[in-house]
């Protein structure tokens, strides 16, 4: 059994309202997951009230437009969460013996925070909240004393909200041209003797690490921070990226007994269409990565599977994409790699199912778990398209 059992919604990219979610929650309880990781700032929309810079929930949660996979839909969207809201998700979450743990992306994926606080970019400039999906150069400035002040700011007020031990910071995804083209990220590189941006990457999260780590509670840091060597020993790592450095580099971090947490992006993230990850491959996936030694094994510290939401816009489809799905994550997180068995499987699912159904939740119809292989390919080619469409 793993101690950390997780899954994770992205509300920027979507919202979804504290009813919606604390139904999604409910069942989590009954799978016996133990962490709701809480995406709750990206490109696409800021969902947390904060009474110190009222802009961000006043603001920077609203888009002009939708344009997610081609569909554009030309109208303002936004919402967000309420301190009393989020303090009512925690405390839903308590009873039900869940942690939360609050993301807050950086330094990438902040274009929502950068339209109203242009200052803690590199050129100042505005940025808009995003309305399309992608990765955007907008990332905070590094060498601006200002975003550490707002940063602590910010966190203060989340230490307040979430009183569990991780914080997620994020560090996914974080272009380098404006720090390429910033004559104060030039000259901080200098003076700390750094040549390259994986490293002045590290230097940014190092510091918010430390923020955190005063506070008492642990940072998680997507896999890509492993580019460069030098990341804070106390953080936890997320494997997402199956491929290059950053999978063997979450390797080396495991095998030198350092944390990690595993999201395979084709086995665990439920934004993929059943056609690409069927509920049979989320099952059959063995928990650890190619290389990983004895202490590699130790050193996981248990499972999630997230929800990105570009293309998850109501509630019905979130509850579809998760289960079954999700109950496969659910048995790997208790249960390990022992005794697998996909039939076995089946049959157990049939009353947890029962369940979540009586509790008004949706989950996939049966026929949708395993596609053949033509309908895999149609929804796979539907799927990459769609990523291309802006
Ligand atoms: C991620 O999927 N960008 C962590
Ligand atoms: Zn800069």
């Amino acid at each position: 059994m793993f101690g950390y059992r997780a899954i994770m919604i992205d509300c920027s990219r979507h919202f979804f309202s504290v009813e919606e979610l604390k139904r999604i929650i409910d069942s989590m309880a009954l799978l016996k997951f133990n962490v709701f990781h809480w995406h709750l700032a990206d490109d696409q929309g800021w969902r947390i009230e904060c009474e110190k810079y009222p802009e961000l929930h006043e603001k920077a949660s609203v888009r002009e437009s939708s344009d997610f996979g081609g569909v554009h839909i030309n109208k303002p969207y936004g919402g967000y969460y309420t301190v009393a809201q989020l303090r009512d998700i925690v405390e839903f979450c308590k009873d039900r013996y869940i942690d939360v743990v609050p993301e807050l992306d950086v330094p990438g994926h902040c274009s929502a925070l950068l339209s109203v606080m242009p200052e803690l970019s590199c050129r100042g400039g505005r940025t808009r909240v995003q309305t399309h999906q992608g990765i955007f150069d907008g990332v905070l400035c590094p060498a601006k004393d200002r975003v550490y002040e707002v940063l602590e700011d910010i966190f203060q007020m989340l230490f307040e909200i979430f009183p569990f031990g991780y914080y997620h910071i994020g560090g996914d995804e974080a272009p380098r041209k404006n720090w390429s083209e910033c004559p104060d990220c030039r000259k901080l590189m200098e003076q700390l003797g750094i040549d390259s941006f994986d490293e002045y990457q590290l230097y940014f999260m190092n510091r918010i690490i430390e923020l955190i780590g005063k506070a008492g509670k642990t940072a998680i840091v997507w896999n890509d921070c492993l580019k460069s060597n030098g990341l804070d020993k106390s953080a936890v790592v997320q494997h997402w990226m199956i491929t290059g450095k950053g999978k063997s580099a979450t390797v080396k971090w495991a095998n030198a007994g350092r944390k990690v947490i595993l999201s395979p992006l084709d086995r665990y993230y439920m934004d993929y269409p059943y056609g690409m990850t069927s509920l049979k491959k989320v099952y059959n996936y063995k928990i650890g990565i190619k290389g990983f030694d004895l202490r590699g094994r130790e050193s996981v510290l248990g499972v999630e599977c997230p929800a990105w939401t570009e293309y998850i816009d109501d509630n019905t489809s979130l509850e579809q994409m998760f289960f079954p799905r999700a109950l496969a994550v659910a048995d790997a997180g208790w249960c390990g790699n022992e005794d697998k068995n996909f039939r076995k499987f089946l049959k157990d699912i049939k009353i947890p199912l029962r369940l979540i159904k009586r509790k008004g939740v949706h989950y996939m119809p049966r026929r949708e778990w395993v596609p053949g292989i033509i309908s895999s390919v149609v929804q796979a080619v539907k799927f990459a398209v769609r990523g291309l469409k802006k």
